[in-house]
């Protein structure tokens, strides 16, 4: 059992944030199959604040998914403090910094991976944000903007300074913001970082695509839990999986196409029991294109589940495909 500030989490791996994923279904998915812990999608600190928006699908939270935190973006140390109190106070049981995002939209705007190149800015939100919360905080951080000298000063110097205000945590992606996602994920520096803070809790991220993967970077990192991202997106069978690795227990046998039918039919009435059918459709077809991974026929059955036009056809597709 590892513990996470009062958090008791019974496997040392989490669902990633995923913007445009890890919204309420995927994340339900994810803790039903055996996450023992999930992170919503990026918010930003201003439109966190807005009235009412707690409210709408993507930032919802229910009973069922705790724990569950939430990932606030931003660059005003105060407005990030009153969004970070806004989402403990409604529900969510963790907040998580980024200081990752490499997307330009969020660069250009000097939020996400961008305030890796300033650090007393990035330092000034942590701490506000500290001050203004008492449930768990952790700054979700890539190892540097680019690889110059001057970029590694700043991760280490963000690293030990946030530590030193009291967050209960980095989750360190081992790629530059400039790397993007070319470059493999350099897990030498995170197991760096678990080294030079032996008592923080040191989550990794990247190229984590299987349960080997995960049993793996946990085995011959000595860090304390690691994120499955895109190993994640229609396939939550790698939690199951992944327990029984880490548990050091036989691999479960793969999924039967019917089982797999089953999760999707299960994962699709939940996308559609929260977003109109109009956003719920073209969502869903974003996961079709992951689960299809595990048929025998691949192209085929995406390429029927794609054109499937509205929800009935949606399912008549799924079943036909997965033999329910
Ligand atoms: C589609 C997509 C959306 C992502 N959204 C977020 C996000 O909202 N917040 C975040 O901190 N990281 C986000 N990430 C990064 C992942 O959480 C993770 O750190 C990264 O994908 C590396 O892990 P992987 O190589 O195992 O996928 C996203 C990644 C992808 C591919």
């Amino acid at each position: 059992m590892k513990k996470l500030s009062h958090l008791n989490l019974d496997a040392p791996f989490f669902q990633a944030p995923l913007s445009g994923y890890t919204d309420q279904p995927m994340r339900i998915l994810a803790r039903q199959f055996g996450a023992p812990l999930t992170f919503s999608g990026l918010m930003l600190d201003k439109s966190v604040l807005a009235p009412g928006v707690l409210e709408k699908p993507h930032y919802a939270v229910i009973d069922q998914e705790h724990p569950v935190g939430a990932q606030l973006l931003g660059n005003d140390p105060d407005i990030m403090a009153q969004a970070a109190r806004r989402l403990c106070d409604y529900g969510y049981d963790l907040v998580d910094l980024n200081f990752a995002c490499p997307a330009p939209k969020v660069t250009q705007k000097q939020r996400g991976g961008f305030l890796l190149t300033q650090p007393d800015t990035a330092l000034k939100i942590t701490q506000q944000v500290r001050q203004a919360i008492s449930c768990p905080l952790l700054l979700k951080l890539r190892i540097g903007y680019d690889r110059s000298s001057q970029s590694q000063e700043n991760f280490w110097y963000i690293c030990e300074q946030a530590l030193a205000v009291g967050i209960d945590g980095l989750v360190i992606h081992g790629r530059t913001v400039q790397g993007r996602y070319r470059d493999r994920a350099d897990w030498n520096i995170i197991a760096q970082v678990k080294k030079r803070f032996p008592h923080a809790f040191i989550t990794g991220s990247g190229d984590i695509f299987t349960a080997e993967d995960v049993a793996d970077k946990l085995a011959h990192y000595d860090i304390d839990a690691v994120l499955i991202a895109r190993g994640a997106i229609g396939n939550p069978w790698i939690f199951p999986e992944a327990r029984a690795l880490t548990s050091h227990l036989p691999k479960p046998p793969p999924p039967s196409l019917t089982e797999q039918g089953q999760t999707m039919l299960h994962h699709l009435d939940m996308v559609l029991r929260l977003y109109p059918t109009r956003k719920a459709v073209p969502l869903f077809r974003k996961f079709c294109v992951h689960y299809c991974k595990r048929h025998p026929r691949r192209k085929k059955t995406q390429s029927a589940l794609i054109s499937a036009p509205d929800p009935d056809a949606l399912r008549l597709t799924i079943r036909n495909c997965y033999g329910l």
